[in-house]
């Protein structure tokens, strides 16, 4: 349930609730202009004296971070009074405002106040998004299978919010979309919540029916025998231990109209509704950790929940791969060989190493779209937690210009996110003695092995993210605007791309209006959009020997080096031999129905339409 949110440009001091949160500057800092309303302003009459007394023995001074809290003994009309500092207005990027407006929701919740005054001082009336984005994720709760006592008293329900300044013109609009936006997020927290026990690959591409229904979104499900039919056989792999079965899943959001400067963008979700890690079983001790282990695919519920909503004019996909990762007497093993859905036979060494295997089928379909851009985003390593720890995702990138971009939206975004190097060194890793590729590495820089592997199966897509979300996607406490649990960490900083891309063709096509995030970093146009042409060109002629070789047939063989001295066919036999006799007998190493026709590097913007022809030769495709 949302909250009902009301902004108002008032003292805080003057309102009525059930606890009061006021966010103060530094005090003593900017001097006070004329007539402009300060935070504390009325407080000091209605407290007295001893009010003054508790903030100088306290010492507060309004420094970033600081608290204190009072009861308010009828003084004001609310029970309790929390201010919160907020150091310099100026300096607060929009993860520290999501983060200021989360703790006050949790602070309403703990204190079993239904109704939150929240005071926010002048300077941030522009920020009303980021403000009700952290009320709506902090008073986050995943409570629905709590019973009696255990189940909370009181939800915050109603909120607030005083401004200082002046109340913007498009405060409502800025207001719904915040909340738009949260509730996306909030999807995603809720599906990674769920037990394996109900949520597992079937029910969870209900829930995603459900929300597209809802929402009016396009979704294509391939369940089991689909996923055979399509060639799909890591995905099988991995599912096939399990009684739940496999399944992929396909939103498409297409806006009406001429698509000609329209990007495509792509996002891909690994969805391990658990993981015991199959035949190579993990240790007991935060197993049933592993439930969350299909965050990435939540947060591309989450994510397209949010695009159904905005209908930014751009071309949107979210797909992901869902299986049970267990160990019956049907699983894959290690030691076995399988086809992926783009032809590459896989020798699997460890059945623990299941997310790149459902992805790189995944990221196989994903190609077919010809994406602008593609985003997957998984839990997929803990060598990627030991290196950043569980606050932090790693992101990886296939060139600098789509670095540059995606370290755009993880700034705008405010979720914390570090890129690490995709070195070519660590490719001998993959080297098999007896397929194509295997999937795992040794030890040492296994965030990276995995993203070269997933790298195998992009094709001649050109820009490339992956992101390895292991650590937040499960948060081990409550941290910034995130509860325990499921985060939802990804989701804003896609959702930032996607606004980015759609500012750009509304730039393109000033017919087209699309609301941008209030601080996001301007859409590349003019000169800068120039400069970049020029950089992205540079890049992608450097790119170019190694990557533009996108013939299905060539292509495989000069890029995966493993495989160099196979010849396809030979390729294709030991993959077929070894395939299970559960699974029906079907040419393995079959290159993609259609291999991807896209030569030329990126010309313009990374992610500017690249090398589509007409759409009638898109349609056949999809
Ligand atoms: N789902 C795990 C990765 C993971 C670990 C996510 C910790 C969140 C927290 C993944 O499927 C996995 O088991 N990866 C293995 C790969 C290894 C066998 C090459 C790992 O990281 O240990
Ligand atoms: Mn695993
Ligand atoms: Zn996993």
């Amino acid at each position: 349930m949302s909250l009902k949110i009301t902004v108002r440009s008032v003292l805080p001091a003057r309102e009525t609730g059930d606890l009061m949160v006021v966010g103060v500057p530094t005090l003593g800092g900017a001097s006070k202009k004329n007539n402009q309303r300060l935070p504390l302003d009325g407080f000091d009459r209605a407290l007295g004296v001893s009010f003054a007394r508790l903030l100088k023995k306290e010492e507060f001074k309004g420094k970033k971070d600081q608290q204190v809290s009072t009861a308010t003994f009828g003084r004001v009309k609310a029970d309790r009074l929390v201010l919160i500092g907020l150091g310099d207005v100026a300096k607060l990027g929009p993860g520290d405002i999501r983060t200021f407006a989360a703790k006050a929701a949790r602070l309403a919740n703990g204190d079993k106040s239904r109704r939150l005054v929240l005071g926010v001082p002048a300077g941030l009336e522009g920020r009303l998004r980021e403000i009700v984005e952290g009320l709506e994720l902090g008073a986050y709760r995943f409570t629905k299978y709590m019973t009696g006592d255990r189940k909370p008293k009181s939800d915050l329900a109603q909120v607030t919010i005083c401004l200082l300044g002046d109340t913007p013109a498009n405060a409502k609009s800025r207001v719904d979309l915040g909340q738009a936006v949260a509730r996306g997020v909030n999807l995603s927290r809720d599906l990674s919540n769920e037990p394996p026990n109900v949520l597992y690959p079937e029910t969870f591409a209900a829930a995603a029916q459900a929300m597209a229904k809802e929402s009016g979104l396009k979704i294509q499900v391939f369940d089991f025998k689909e996923i055979q039919k399509r060639n799909m056989s890591l995905l099988q792999a991995v599912g096939q231990g399990s009684e739940h079965k496999p399944v992929m899943v396909h939103f498409s959001h297409v806006p009406a109209g001429a698509a000609s400067t329209r990007r495509r963008l792509v996002f891909v979700g690994k969805g391990i509704t658990f993981d015991s890690g199959g035949i190579s079983i993990k240790p007991a001790s935060g197993m049933g950790e592993m439930k969350h282990d299909m965050s990435g695919a939540a947060n591309i519920v989450g994510l397209m929940q949010i695009v159904a909503r905005l209908k930014p004019n751009v071309e949107v996909h979210g797909i992901f791969a869902a299986a049970e990762n267990m160990p019956d007497g049907n699983a894959y093993r290690p030691g076995d060989i399988w086809p992926s859905l783009d032809g590459k036979s896989v020798e699997i060494v460890n059945t623990d190493a299941e997310g790149r295997l459902i992805l790189a089928d995944a990221l196989a379909y994903a190609k077919t779209l010809e994406p602008d851009l593609l985003v997957d985003n998984a839990t997929l390593t803990g060598a990627c937690v030991v290196a950043l720890g569980t606050s932090c995702s790693g992101w990886y990138a296939s060139n600098e210009a789509t670095a540059e971009e995606f370290q755009g939206s993880v700034k705008n975004s405010g979720e914390v996110m570090w890129r690490l190097p995709i070195l070519e060194d660590l490719k001998d890793q993959l080297k098999s003695d007896c397929a194509d590729i295997k999937h795992t590495g040794d030890r040492y820089g296994g965030s990276i092995t995995a993203a070269l592997f997933l790298r195998e199966f992009i094709g001649s897509v050109q820009n490339w993210v992956h992101c390895d979300i292991a650590g937040p996607a499960m948060g081990d406490r409550t941290r910034g605007w995130d509860p325990k649990g499921g985060t939802g960490h990804g989701v804003l900083t896609f959702l930032d791309i996607i606004e980015r891309a759609a500012a750009s063709t509304v730039a393109a096509a000033p017919s087209a209006t699309a609301e941008v995030r209030g601080t996001a970093t301007p859409p590349p146009v003019g000169t800068r959009e120039v400069a970049r042409q020029v950089k992205t060109a540079r890049v992608a002629a450097k790119a170019a020997p190694a990557k533009a070789a996108p013939s299905a047939k060539a292509a495989p063989s000069a890029k995966a080096t493993p495989s160099a001295k196979a010849a396809p066919a030979a390729k294709a036999t030991p993959a077929a031999k070894a395939t299970p006799a559960k699974t029906p007998a079907k040419p393995s190493a079959k290159a993609p129905a259609k291999p991807p026709a896209k030569a030329a590097p990126a010309k313009g913007a990374p992610f500017a339409p690249q090398g589509r022809k007409t759409a009638a030769s898109r349609k056949t495709r999809r």
